[in-house]
């Protein structure tokens, strides 16, 4: 799917992250798997992540994220119509993530539902809470991505259990008078599934009993080496743009490898990264908003930048936005 957003400008006007308060360090990692800080660092970049409390789950980290979001676009919790919690990692099967949270912030009259695209999850997100406004059937979309991948991690796997972390991001959508979302990229290839998974998970019932997440490293890294550039390229050029207009690039934060190699293929200028992926790991839906956080505590979104934000993961999904930047950011 691409298009530019032909409707209404519609921009994100609040933007919140929470993360757990305890951080595990690669040396820590060394005493669980057979691994160590030289190893993890120099293959990801990954130096630390935030790990989840046994009592925390995916609503306890929206909500302290959201609630920042929603201070911060001056948005009263009751005038939001629409929530979307992207995560691989909610609370439950049901009731949704994204009701629990509507009810825990106090939105009677919001639409709730969560969404399922891997890492991806919140580029999906943002997309269909675009399409929601500026077509008009809600007027302010609270879109959450965030996982506590550490959860559905088997933590004697050292190929996967190094990778991950834990953390989620919040943002308000909603109209403006200029600016605001340029369009949308998103794609899936379901026939490369098997490569990131969760087997048993879900209704097809699989022999091995162990519902942990699995992954065959080289496949995906070839994958996010691909897409990351070609989403770009082709929502960049459906834009009538080239990667010189855009002054934050904000890259999926899997590994500092990918990023690299995303960064020369496109041509982006070093300055213009933002990378995050050393203090958090890969918190999956969470990374995206994790990142722009991050970007937006340093001073680096100001109105009328341009951002461009390209998300990867299970599925195998991707998905690409731009957004001309319209909010102070305090
Ligand atoms: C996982 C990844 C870092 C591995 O890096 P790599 O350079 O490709 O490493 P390899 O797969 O070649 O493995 C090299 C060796 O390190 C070992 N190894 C794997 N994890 C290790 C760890 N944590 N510590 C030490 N050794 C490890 C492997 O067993 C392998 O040993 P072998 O050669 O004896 O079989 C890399 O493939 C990657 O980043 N893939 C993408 C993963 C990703 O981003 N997933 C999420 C997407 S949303």
């Amino acid at each position: 799917m691409i298009s530019r957003a032909n409707g209404r400008p519609i921009s994100i006007t609040g933007l919140g992250c929470h993360v757990p308060e305890r951080v595990l360090t690669n040396d820590e990692l060394a005493g669980i798997v057979e691994t160590s800080d030289e190893w993890i660092s120099s293959r990801t970049g990954i130096r630390e992540r935030r790990i989840a409390a046994d009592t925390e789950a995916m609503s306890d980290l929206s909500i302290p994220a959201s609630r920042r979001a929603l201070e911060m676009a001056g948005v009263a919790p009751a005038d939001i119509d629409l929530v979307i919690v992207a995560t691989v990692t909610p609370d439950m099967a049901f009731p949704a993530t994204a009701a629990l949270l509507a009810d825990e912030l106090g939105m009677p009259d919001a639409a709730a539902y969560d969404l399922s695209a891997g890492c991806t999850g919140f580029m999906y997100a943002i997309a269909q809470a675009y399409g929601m406004v500026a077509g008009g059937l809600a007027d302010r979309a609270l879109v959450v991505g965030g996982d506590v991948l550490s959860k559905i991690l088997d933590w004697t796997d050292r190929s996967t259990l190094v990778l991950f972390g834990d953390g989620a991001g919040a943002v308000v959508l909603e109209r403006v008078d200029r600016g605001g979302f340029l369009g949308f990229e998103l794609g899936a290839d379901g026939g490369g599934g098997e490569h990131l998974w969760l087997p048993g998970s879900g209704s097809r019932h699989f022999d091995d009993p162990d519902s942990f997440v699995k992954m065959n490293g080289r496949e995906v890294f070839k994958f996010a080496t691909r897409v990351l550039v070609t989403s770009a390229e082709k929502l960049l050029e459906q834009c009538g743009l080239t990667i010189d207009d855009v002054d934050v690039y904000v890259p999926h934060q899997a590994n500092v490898r990918i990023i690299d190699h995303a960064v020369r293929k496109l041509g982006v200028r070093e300055e213009r990264v933002v990378v995050n992926v050393d203090r958090y790991g890969n918190t999956s839906s969470g990374s995206i908003p994790l990142a722009l956080a991050d970007a937006a505590a340093d001073g680096r979104l100001k109105p009328g930048e341009l951002v461009l934000m390209t998300g990867m993961g299970a599925g195998l999904t991707w998905g690409s936005a731009l957004i001309e930047w319209t909010e102070e950011m305090v």
